[in-house]
C-alpha cells in the first residue's frame, strides 16, 4: 500500500514535470521575448513610450502587437521617416540584427488581450 502510493506520486511528479517542459516548448520565443525587453530598456524606448503605463503616456505601444506587423515594426524602428515621413521618432538604423529581431519578438507580444 505505502509503496503503491509512492510510486503513485512519483508518477504524477514526473507527469507534472513533462507538463511543464511541454509548456515550455510551446513558447519558444521566450528568451528571445525576455532578450527583447532588455533590449528595449537599454534602447531608452520608454523615453517616449509607454508600455502597461510604464514610461512616456504620449506614445503607448500597448497594443501595437495587433496594428502592426513584425515586419512592420521592424522597418518603423530602423527607419521611421521610410514610414511615416514626418516620424518624431529617432531611427534605431545601428541596432545588432538579432538585438533588432528580439526586440521586434517583444514588440509583437503587446496586445491589448496579452494585459
Ligand atoms: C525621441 C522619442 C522616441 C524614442 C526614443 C522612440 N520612439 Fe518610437 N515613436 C516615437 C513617436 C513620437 C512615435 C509616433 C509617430 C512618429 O512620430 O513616428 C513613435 C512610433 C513608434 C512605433 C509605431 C507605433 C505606432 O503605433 O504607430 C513603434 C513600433 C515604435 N515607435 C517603437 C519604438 C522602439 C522599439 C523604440 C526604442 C528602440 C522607440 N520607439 C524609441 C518616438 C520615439
Amino acid at each position: 500500500m505505502q509503496r503503491s502510493l509512492a510510486v503513485a506520486m512519483a508518477l504524477s511528479l514526473g507527469l507534472g514535470m513533462s507538463a511543464l517542459r511541454a509548456e515550455e516548448a510551446a513558447k519558444p520565443d521566450a528568451a528571445k521575448v525576455g532578450k527583447g525587453q532588455q533590449v528595449y530598456a537599454a534602447q531608452h524606448c520608454s523615453m517616449c513610450h509607454s508600455v502597461a503605463g510604464k514610461g512616456n503616456p504620449k506614445n503607448p505601444l500597448d497594443d501595437v502587437g495587433s496594428k502592426m506587423t513584425a515586419d512592420e515594426v521592424k522597418k518603423y524602428i530602423v527607419n521611421p521617416k521610410a514610414v511615416k515621413p514626418d516620424s518624431k521618432m529617432k531611427a534605431y538604423s545601428s541596432l545588432a540584427a538579432d538585438d533588432l529581431d528580439a526586440l521586434v519578438a517583444y514588440l509583437q507580444t503587446l496586445t491589448k488581450k496579452s494585459s
